[in-house]
């Protein structure tokens, strides 16, 4: 088939500017479809975080004018550089007044006031770029409430625009939690008229929805697991927008995220202090005790080590394990833990590393080198999460032999699988109900496993270090997701004739 041109609109990319997985996956995708014959570009926000000099960024000519609505014109600089390790086209929106600032969304925990304005203007940048750029893409793909607005938009204000009018849009949903809720007035800001301020549209307890207007407008829609594909129809998973997924379940699919495996790969990861295989285990070992030197743990050998890397949220289940930790601590194990997110959880947890010196080992902040000591020096990786679209780490975690321990939800509980004492199948250890009794109960199952059943744990850890989570099976189903929404959009004949099938 014909190539297509794919203009990807997305708040973060690895390696310029990154909170979550979705970095991860606007960081890598993209490649991978490149690899594949498309002609795919990034659009996202010049963080003041973001050192063009370090990327080797290069400032366009000229200047991008975004209407903004009621606010008028807004004007920014675009810089261009690339995906490190490939020719993909990142574009960066200079806007000192939106992205000039210390963070992503929020600063000492507060969201910032204008975030609607912010992305608003991201999303309608990404419908305006192509015509600076002279790129005229096939399908626009966003990600996430922060360019939700982008779909909206096509289906609107550039129904009939003559560059762009015809392309098809994509919308990825990382996260059901987090939707763009602002006032009303945020409407004006769009500019796409009141007629869509309705329960149908973006309309949401008298509130302007960005993710809501997102998943109505999209030519097709996806999330990065089957699970959570099933998951996000439901109340209990949907935070009040399940009933607008039902309404476009015919147009969903689930994707289940890849890893980067040239970043993740215990055989050359030049994070860890030894690399090692699956045939020589050795290196972890020197590892294990890399980690627990390095949070100041007696460094033992006997003793099974339980790792987590997160955001510390309750989204994460930090919340029933903070209810769990003291009596894990009360077993001969040790625990340690990085991350950073609600205050609560870095006073409380504080509270424990005091408690327990020997035990717990405690880093409040990010560090991406000390997350891969992490994955490989663990036995366990603890994952209790509420909820999980996709979840990266235990994917991770499978590839370094670090067996996880999850509740089953959405992408964990498709990406793990259940140990099986008789057969010796399996690669981690997973619970049902999200509560601490739960979590409790299966990290003793697996300190149990851990000190009496080596050869399950040598079982186990072959079978979590032999799957594979490929970003060219998933790159191949996004590739078939694009062209299902040009079908969708085009008509089967045009499609046929433009794309040759
Ligand atoms: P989410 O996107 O919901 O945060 P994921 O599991 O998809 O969850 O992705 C989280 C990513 O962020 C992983 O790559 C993880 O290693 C990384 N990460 C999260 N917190 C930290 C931290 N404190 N230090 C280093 N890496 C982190
Ligand atoms: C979100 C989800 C996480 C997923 C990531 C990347 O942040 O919380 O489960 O892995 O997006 O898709």
């Amino acid at each position: 088939m014909t190539r297509l041109n794919i203009l990807m609109a997305a708040s973060e990319c690895v390696p310029f500017a990154k909170e979550g997985g979705l970095a991860d996956v606007v960081g890598v995708l993209p490649k991978y479809l490149a690899h594949m014959g498309h002609d795919v570009r990034v659009v996202m926000p010049l963080y003041s975080r973001i050192d063009p000099e370090r990327f080797g960024l290069e400032r366009l000519p000229g200047v991008l004018v975004v209407p903004m609505g009621i606010m008028g014109n807004q004007y920014c600089g675009v810089w261009e550089g690339r995906l490190p390790g490939s020719a993909v086209p990142v574009y960066f929106l200079e806007h000192e007044g939106y992205y000039g600032r210390e963070g992503l969304y929020e600063e000492d925990n507060v969201g910032y006031m204008d975030n609607d304005n912010r992305f608003i203007f991201l999303s309608r940048a990404a419908m305006e770029l192509p015509k600076l750029i002279g790129f005229a893409p096939d399908v626009f793909h966003a990600h996430d409430w922060h360019t939700a607005a982008v779909p909206v938009f096509l289906n609107t204000l550039y129904r009939d625009d003559p560059l762009v009018g015809g392309a098809a849009s994509v919308l990825t949903v990382h996260n059901m939690q987090h939707q763009g809720n602002f006032y009303p007035g945020a409407m004006e800001v769009l500019g796409i008229g009141w007629e869509h301020f309705t329960f149908l549209g973006l309309e949401k307890d008298n509130q302007t929805n960005l993710l809501k207007g997102g998943l109505y407008h999209a030519t097709v829609l996806n999330t990065v697991s089957e699970g959570y594909a099933r998951e996000m129809q439901t109340p209990e998973y949907g935070w009040g927008l399940d009933g607008v997924v039902r309404a476009r379940s015919a147009d969903l699919v689930g994707i289940l995220n890849g890893v980067d495996y040239e970043e993740w790969n215990p055989e050359t990861d030049p994070h860890i202090v030894a690399n090692y295989s699956r045939s020589d285990l050795s290196g972890k070992k020197l590892c294990k005790r890399d980690v627990q030197r390095f949070f100041g743990l007696p460094e033992r050998e006997d003793v099974p080590l339980f790792g987590l890397v997160g955001r510390l949220v309750k989204q994460k289940g930090i919340d029933i394990l903070a209810e769990a930790i003291h009596r894990i601590l009360a077993l001969d194990v040790q625990v340690v833990m990085l991350g950073a997110g609600e205050p609560w959880s870095h006073f409380y947890f504080g509270d424990v590393r005091n408690e327990y010196p020997e035990k717990f080992g405690l880093y409040i902040g990010y560090n991406n080198g000390l997350s891969h000591r992490i994955e490989a020096g663990s036995d366990f990786f603890v994952m209790p999460s509420a909820f999980e679209p996709c979840g990266l780490n235990q994917m991770y975690s499978l590839r370094y032999g670090t067996l996880p321990i999850v509740r089953a939800t959405g992408g964990l509980d498709d990406s793990v699988e259940n140990f099986e004492e008789q057969n010796l199948t399996g690669n981690g250890f997973k619970f049902w109900s999200h509560d601490a009794d739960a979590l409790f109960d299966t990290v003793g199952w697996a300190v149990h496993t851990w000190f009496r059943r080596k050869d399950a744990m040598a079982a186990l850890i072959g079978n979590a270090m032999a799957k594979r989570f490929t970003w060219e099976d998933s790159a191949a189903r996004y590739e078939e997701l694009y062209c299902r929404a040009l079908r969708k959009r085009l008509g089967v004949g045009v499609f046929v004739r433009r794309f040759g099938g």
